[in-house]
């Protein structure tokens, strides 16, 4: 497996490598998508495809008392993200639950938060109109979903998501039925980045 392959599923010595490396650039992007997200105090709110689990540090700062959840499928991951939340020390390490799996197969009930966000990974979710049927499942009605992506971000099969990003998830999520899809291309490590606000719609 080379380099670029281990970001689509970190595992090995490799894999240590590149969720070091994500740990360390992709900060302000993570910061911007939870921004976006606008967790409000006492939220319950997940994390779809971790990494080194930076994102879960931020999310838990981002107001009061709230939730937060996240799922990724390497084990590698896992294990870091797990280390790293631990580091955060009492009272907020225990705000957050991590597990393994994948966006198409979410282990929790029916509209269980008011918000799910993912960086660099919802180009890895396979298959794409499934897994965003299954987040807007675990949303509550009206719960917000904010998307992150970078252009070079990598796919499961060497090729990178690339300039009309947007063509493809735009679309995919308004056939998910999400409501208020907005969307911007933000400059971001000497590239840029599609950033994506949506809506899990009112009724069914
Ligand atoms: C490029 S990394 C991004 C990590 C982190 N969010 C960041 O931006 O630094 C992609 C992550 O998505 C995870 N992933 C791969 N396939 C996935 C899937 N089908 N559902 C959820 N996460 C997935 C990988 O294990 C990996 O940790």
């Amino acid at each position: 497996m080379n380099l670029d392959q281990q970001f689509a599923l970190p595992r090995g010595l490799g894999g240590t490598l590149v969720g070091a490396l994500m740990a360390r650039r992709h900060g302000p992007q993570i910061r911007a998508c939870v921004a976006d997200l606008a967790p409000a105090a006492g939220e319950h709110v997940l994390e779809i495809g971790f990494g080194p689990g930076l994102s879960l540090g931020v999310l838990a700062g981002a107001a009061p008392d709230l939730l937060v959840a996240g799922v990724d499928p390497s084990e590698l991951m896992l294990a870091s993200a797990r280390r790293r939340t631990r580091r955060l020390g009492s009272g907020i390490h225990e705000r957050i639950e991590l597990c393994q799996g994948t966006a198409d197969d979410l282990p929790w009930p029916d509209a269980t938060f008011d918000g799910v966000c993912a960086t660099n990974s919802v180009q890895l979710w396979r298959p794409l109109d499934v897994s965003l049927t299954e987040v807007r499942r675990v949303l509550r009605p009206g719960g917000r979903l904010a998307l992150s992506v970078l252009q070079q971000a990598v796919l499961h099969d060497g090729g990178s998501a690339g300039p009309d990003y947007d063509g493809v998830l735009l679309p995919a999520l308004k056939e998910a039925g999400f409501t208020e899809v907005q969307a911007d291309w933000r400059p971001a490590r000497e590239s840029r980045a599609l950033h994506v606000r949506a809506v899990s719609p009112q009724s069914a």
